[in-house]
């Protein structure tokens, strides 16, 4: 997984928006925001994923996968969808098994975006609380694990100032030692 701040300049979302120079993320940082990633090889993957998935209480999984051709005239509309940025009430785990593309997370207290480039064998988890968006990128496909602990509960919370004070919005910020 690559991680580098995004470049905030308008067009397509699905290029690389990387800075020229780069300006690369370190793990460190990520660790700091609560975002946490693994890389699996994703021949033999069953093993080592359940393993995780054991550990962090993850009990049921299902299998998402997203193309140009099988969303047809809904592609453009659904991407732009992804691309709202959102917060969970829970962690939203991701295994990447074939295609790619970009989380983007808000860094706080910056508020910059922070550009994680997903790809087979990448294992994401991003942590309730975080806002944050999705895009494929220029290949238009992405198959990936869902993991998730009991009932999903993906009900996107679109950013706003009532959602700035969702309670897991809150937490999340007390977690990082962002805020009071
Ligand atoms: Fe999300």
């Amino acid at each position: 997984m690559r991680a580098y701040y995004f470049d905030n300049l308008p067009g397509d979302q699905r290029l690389l928006h990387d800075y020229v120079p780069s300006r690369p993320v370190s793990k460190e940082t990520l660790d700091k925001l609560n975002v946490k990633y693994w890389i699996i090889p994703v021949d033999g993957h069953e093993p080592k994923v359940d393993e995780i998935a054991k550990e962090r209480g993850y009990k049921n999984r299902d299998l998402i996968n997203v193309t140009k051709e099988g969303l047809g005239e809904l592609y453009e509309e659904k991407i732009k969808t992804f691309f709202q940025e959102h917060l969970h009430e829970d962690e939203e785990i991701r295994y990447i098994l074939s295609g790619s593309g970009f989380f983007d997370v808000r860094e706080s207290p910056s508020d910059e975006w922070i550009r994680l480039l997903v790809e087979p064998g990448d294992l994401l988890v991003i942590p309730a609380g975080i806002y944050h968006r999705f895009t494929l990128d220029e290949k238009n496909q992405i198959k990936a694990i869902r993991l998730f602990q009991d009932e999903p509960k993906w009900v996107p919370h679109n950013r706003s100032v009532e959602t700035d004070t969702n309670p897991h919005r809150i937490q999340y910020l007390k977690a990082i030692g962002v805020g009071a």
